[in-house]
């Protein structure tokens, strides 16, 4: 068959932002920091700024250059040492000559990773890839519990809390139909536009926990719930003092001044209650970020999780009469399992 006898237009995925997987090349390199948040590439402007610490012998004369996948060099301006970065201050009181910290841009390419390296010996130093994220906890849980639902439990997915719609694209090579629920108007807009060309992704704007019964109503069958909408801190947190850096949007709570602080933030209890009750066939709820339970300030200060409590939650699932089980999946996330009802 000649490709031109194929009736198929293919669509190639553009994320607007993908995450990089930073990986060291070299033992002289010690770490890498990232300028303002996490590791992040925004594709629309993809130059990143980073600082690297190097110690051992010869590090005092690196000259760095980057390329790409098929060897083309790429612009990479090198600032000099910067400036020490907060809470990465070991190596200051190594000696002096086996010791430098360089700090430098680097601009993507459209596509591919970036590789540095040193120019005199050609030594690679780090490879820098923008990935799509692969929730690789979720796909393994829904394996490890197929078996119980056989063929039936990858017929529905439902995520609340869109984001980019990694989850989503993922999910959508996997499951008949993907409903995904965000509440930032912008982050939705975006989502529906790069997932277009997945028939079988449903993007929903709005708060979870008003949107849910409306599109349980729509499934048939046993789902798939992957509860993630929270909110995931904006351009008023200090990111500057948090641990983990954040994403590079912002990301929307409920605007009800009515509200406590983690009702708006943390709709989770609302989800569950309804998929309970609304959700008659059987189901797997996986929770995300289960830990933050029942704290502030986890990921980044002004965070609030304490409208609920883990303990009072499993006690929950214990006593529900529809609970089949519920077990950590890891030291972050939680599953609850549902008979039909
Ligand atoms: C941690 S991110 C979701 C990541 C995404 N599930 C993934 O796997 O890539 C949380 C998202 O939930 C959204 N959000 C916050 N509160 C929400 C709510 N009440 N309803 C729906 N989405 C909400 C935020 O705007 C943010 O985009």
């Amino acid at each position: 068959m000649s490709a031109n006898t194929l009736n198929w237009t293919y669509q190639a995925v553009k994320m607007r932002y993908k995450q990089i997987a930073d990986k060291i090349l070299h033992p002289h390199l010690k770490w890498v920091h990232f300028d303002g948040r996490r590791p992040w590439l925004d594709t629309k402007h993809p130059k990143i700024i980073l600082t690297l610490q190097f110690f051992g012998k010869g590090v005092r004369d690196l000259n760095i250059a980057a390329h790409g996948r098929d060897g083309t060099a790429l612009p990479c301006r090198i600032f000099g040492a910067g400036e020490p970065v907060a809470g990465r201050q070991d190596y200051e009181d190594r000696p002096i000559g086996l010791r430098s910290r360089v700090r430098l841009r680097v601009d993507f390419p459209a596509e591919g990773p970036v590789t540095l390296y040193e120019t005199d010996t050609g030594t690679e130093l780090l490879s820098l890839d923008p990935q799509i994220v692969y929730p690789a906890f979720l796909f393994d849980l829904v394996q490890e519990l197929h078996g119980e639902f056989a063929p039936d439990i990858l017929k529905n997915f439902v995520e609340t809390g869109t984001l980019f719609g990694h989850t989503a694209l993922h999910a959508s090579y996997w499951f008949d139909t993907v409903t995904t629920i965000e509440l930032a108007s912008k982050l939705h807009a975006m989502a529906r536009s790069t997932l277009a060309h997945r028939d079988n992704i449903t993007c929903v704007r709005g708060n979870s926990a008003e949107a849910l019964p409306r599109v349980i109503q729509k499934l048939d069958g046993p789902s798939v719930f992957f509860l993630d909408a929270h909110w995931s801190g904006d351009a008023t947190v200090d990111w500057g003092s948090s641990p983990w850096g954040g994403y590079p949007v912002d990301t929307a709570q409920i605007e009800d001044t009515d509200l406590e602080n983690a009702d708006r933030q943390v709709p989770l209890m609302q989800e569950l209650k309804t998929i309970a009750t609304d959700h008659a066939a059987p189901a797997i709820v996986l929770i995300d970020d289960w830990a933050a339970i029942g704290q502030t300030d986890n990921g980044f200060k002004g965070e609030d999780w304490r409208n609920l409590d883990r303990r009072t939650l499993t006690g929950w699932m214990t006593e529900h009469p529809r609970t089949r089980r519920h077990f950590p999946l890891d030291a972050k996330r939680y599953v609850w399992v549902l008979n039909a009802s």
